[in-house]
C-alpha cells in the first residue's frame, strides 16, 4: 500500500455532515439539476473527514483514495469522474494528483446516505487548496456557494450538506437567490421551536439499497405522476418555510411526514417499481403517530430511500422521547440500533 503521506505540496482538511430531506429531491436533469427545490436539515454527529494532498502527478500519476486507514480503489473511478467535472472550475487540477483521506463516524453498514457527507467534505477541501493555489487566497463571500455547486456534481444532496442548520437548494418562488446551482441558506431566523431539532435515526435494516438514489432520480423522467410531484414539492416548501418562520408545528409535521410517504409512493409507483419499507418501518411509523396523538408530542418522521426512520423532535422533548424509543420502538430495530442525531452548525475546516 502507498501511504497517503506523500510529498505533497498543500494539504486542505475538513469535516462535514450529512444531512436529511424534509422537502425531497426526487427527480433531475441535465448536469445534477433539480427537478424541484428540495429543503434539508445538516446533522450533526454523522460526519465525514477528509484530508486531500496535492501531489505533482509527476511524482503520482493517478489519484488515490483511502478509507477508514486502507487503500479503496473501487471508489477511485467515482472519485476520477467527479473531478474531470469540476476541473473547469479548477484548472491546475491538471497538473496535480490528489490523495484523498476520508473517515466516517457512523458505520458503513448503517444504512445512512454517506455521498452527502464525503461530497460536501472532498468539495470543501478542494476549494480550499484552489483558494490557496490563487494569489489572493480564499474569495471568502463565494467560497460556500461555490463549493456547494461543487458538491452537488458530486452528488445532488451534498450541496445543501456545504451549510449549517436548515437549507435550500433549487429555485424556488420562495428563496430569494436561491438557485438550483447551489443551495442556500435560509434567510431569515427559524422560529426557536425548531432551533434545536433532533434526529435518532432507527435502524430497521443496514443491508444495501436495492436501488441507487442516481437510478431512482431517472425512474422519475417517465413517471406518470411527475408533474404533480414537482408542483407539490413547491407548494410543501411554501408551507415548510412559514411554519419555520411562524413555529407553526403542526404544519411542519404534515408537510414532513407527507414529503417522507410521498417519496417512497413515488418509487413504489415508478417503473419498475420498489418497494423500501420493511414491516419494521411501518410498525414504528404508526407507533410515532399514535404516540403523537396519545401525548400531543411535538415528534414526527422522515424517511430516505430506505427503511430506516428519522425521528425528528425539538430537544424539550428528549427525556420523553428516549423512553419511547427505548420502551417501544427498539425492538423494530436491528439489533436495537439507532443513531443518535441532531441538527449540527455546518463543516468545519481543521486548521
Ligand atoms: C431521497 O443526492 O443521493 O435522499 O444526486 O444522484 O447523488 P444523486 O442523489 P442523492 O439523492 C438524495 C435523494 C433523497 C432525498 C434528498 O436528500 O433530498
Amino acid at each position: 500500500m502507498n501511504s497517503p503521506e506523500k510529498e505533497f505540496l498543500v494539504k486542505s482538511e475538513w469535516v462535514s455532515a450529512s444531512n436529511i430531506a424534509l422537502v425531497k429531491y426526487w427527480g433531475k436533469h441535465g448536469n445534477q439539476l433539480p427537478a424541484n427545490s428540495s429543503l434539508s436539515m445538516t446533522l450533526k454527529n454523522s460526519v465525514t473527514r477528509t484530508i486531500v494532498r496535492l501531489v505533482d502527478s509527476k511524482i503520482q500519476p493517478k489519484t488515490q483514495f483511502f478509507f477508514e486507514g486502507l487503500a479503496a480503489p473501487d471508489f477511485e473511478p467515482k472519485i476520477e469522474t467527479f473531478l474531470s467535472q469540476i476541473i473547469r472550475f479548477f484548472p491546475f487540477l491538471k497538473n496535480y494528483s490528489l490523495v484523498i483521506e476520508s473517515w466516517n463516524t457512523f458505520p458503513h453498514s448503517a444504512g445512512i446516505a454517506s455521498s452527502a457527507s464525503a461530497m460536501s467534505a472532498l468539495a470543501l477541501c478542494v476549494s480550499s487548496i484552489s483558494g490557496e493555489m490563487q494569489p489572493g487566497g480564499d474569495n471568502s463571500k463565494i467560497f460556500s456557494r461555490r463549493a456547494s455547486e461543487i458538491a452537488r456534481l458530486g452528488s445532488g444532496s451534498a450541496s445543501r450538506s456545504v451549510f449549517g442548520g436548515f437549507s435550500v437548494w433549487g429555485k424556488t418562488s420562495f428563496v430569494a437567490g436561491s438557485s438550483d446551482e447551489w443551495a442556500v441558506p435560509l434567510d431569515f431566523n427559524v422560529n426557536p421551536v425548531f432551533s434545536e431539532m433532533q434526529d435518532s435515526i432507527l435502524i430497521v435494516s443496514s443491508a444495501k439499497k436495492k436501488i441507487s438514489s442516481t437510478a431512482g432520480h431517472h425512474l422519475m423522467n417517465a413517471h406518470p405522476y411527475a408533474e404533480q410531484r414537482y408542483r407539490l414539492a413547491e407548494k410543501n416548501m411554501g408551507l415548510i418555510l412559514n411554519a419555520l418562520k411562524s413555529g407553526n408545528v403542526a404544519d411542519f409535521i404534515r408537510v414532513t411526514e407527507n414529503e417522507a410517504l410521498g417519496l417512497h409512493s413515488l418509487m413504489m409507483s415508478s417503473d419498475p417499481g420498489f418497494m423500501l419499507m420493511e414491516p419494521g418501518t411501518l410498525q414504528i411509523i404508526n407507533k410515532i403517530r399514535d404516540y403523537r396523538e396519545r401525548t400531543g408530542a411535538f415528534l414526527c418522521f422522515t424517511l430516505d430511500a430506505g427503511p430506516n426512520v428519522h425521528l425528528l423532535y425539538p430537544a424539550s422533548e428528549k427525556e420523553n422521547v428516549k423512553d419511547f424509543i427505548n420502551g417501544e420502538l427498539l425492538e423494530h430495530c436491528e439489533r436495537g440500533k439507532v443513531l443518535w442525531d441532531e441538527m449540527g452548525s455546518g463543516p468545519v475546516r481543521i486548521a
